[in-house]
């Protein structure tokens, strides 16, 4: 079984760049994954951009601390398979895991949210539990949307051996330690963005910069057609007789704007 999964898909450039990959490898996957948090200019999601994602063969679409950007999502986070973080309060809507039924293997793709710089939302790793205490036959991928590497690594060991992959999201740059870990666990601290290459985790660099050199609120952007765009994110295959990850790899590809505006 192959599974495909792509990190912070940030604005148009990233929507743009996960449609580019997934029709250059339609077909190859057998579930596919995006964190799309940031799909709508940087802050949210639309229904819109579900519907797209959903007819692009997406299986599910996790979320973290954008999921509230845009409060339309209220109206239709029931009707697809959008995760936001397991570990918000109980009654928040939405739900934080899916059960995907794929070759005759039940996948239970599961959305949790660090606690380090980010919201106090419940404890991860007391949810993880709970949630994979109910399943425990199913392959568990978790997309840990979260700010510190630390925090990400001790949840990799804490259900390594249980939980089939751990794919980090959310500081939008893909880290070099996908491995598996001792009892079999896929582990990466961070995925990467899916969005303009030139840019500050995915917004424009001229507005970023001015935060930072003037210490005003500014209004972050997506930057409007760049001319480098980048899909990143991780591809694994698991040996469904053997629940074991078999192959995996980082996927970072970057596509240049052509004259004729389109990206190659
Ligand atoms: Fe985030």
């Amino acid at each position: 079984m192959r599974v495909l999964f792509l990190g912070d898909v940030s604005g148009r450039p990233g929507r743009k760049a996960v449609q580019l990959w997934l029709d250059e490898h339609k077909g190859e996957y057998d579930i596919c994954i995006v964190n799309g948090e940031n799909a709508a200019a940087g802050f949210g999601i639309t229904e819109k951009i579900v519907k797209n994602f959903v007819a692009h063969g997406v299986d599910a679409i996790t979320m973290g601390n954008h999921t509230w950007d845009r409060r339309e999502i209220f109206d239709f986070i029931d009707a697809y398979p959008i995760l936001r973080p397991a570990n918000y309060p109980r009654g928040t809507p939405g739900r934080g895991f899916i059960r995907i039924a794929v070759k005759g293997v039940s996948i239970t793709v599961v959305n949790l949210m660090g606690r380090i710089y980010m919201e106090c939302l419940d404890n991860p790793f007391v949810t993880f539990d709970s949630i994979y205490s109910r399943f425990p036959e199913d392959l568990f991928i978790v997309d840990f949307h979260g700010e510190a590497t630390s925090e990400k690594q001790a949840f990799g060991y804490f259900v390594d051996g249980r939980a089939c992959a751990v794919l980090g999201t959310h500081t939008h740059v893909q880290t070099a330690d996908l491995r598996l870990l001792p009892g079999g666990t896929l582990y990466i601290t961070d995925a990467g963005m899916c969005g303009a290459l030139d840019s500050v985790i995915g917004m424009d660099v001229k507005e970023s910069v001015e935060r930072f050199t003037k210490q005003l609120p500014v209004r972050f952007k997506v930057p409007d057609k760049p001319l480098k765009i980048q899909v990143c994110g991780v591809s694994f295959a698991v040996d469904v007789e053997k629940r074991e990850v078999v192959s995996f790899e980082r996927i970072r590809k970057i596509y240049i704007r052509g004259e004729d505006g389109n990206y190659y």
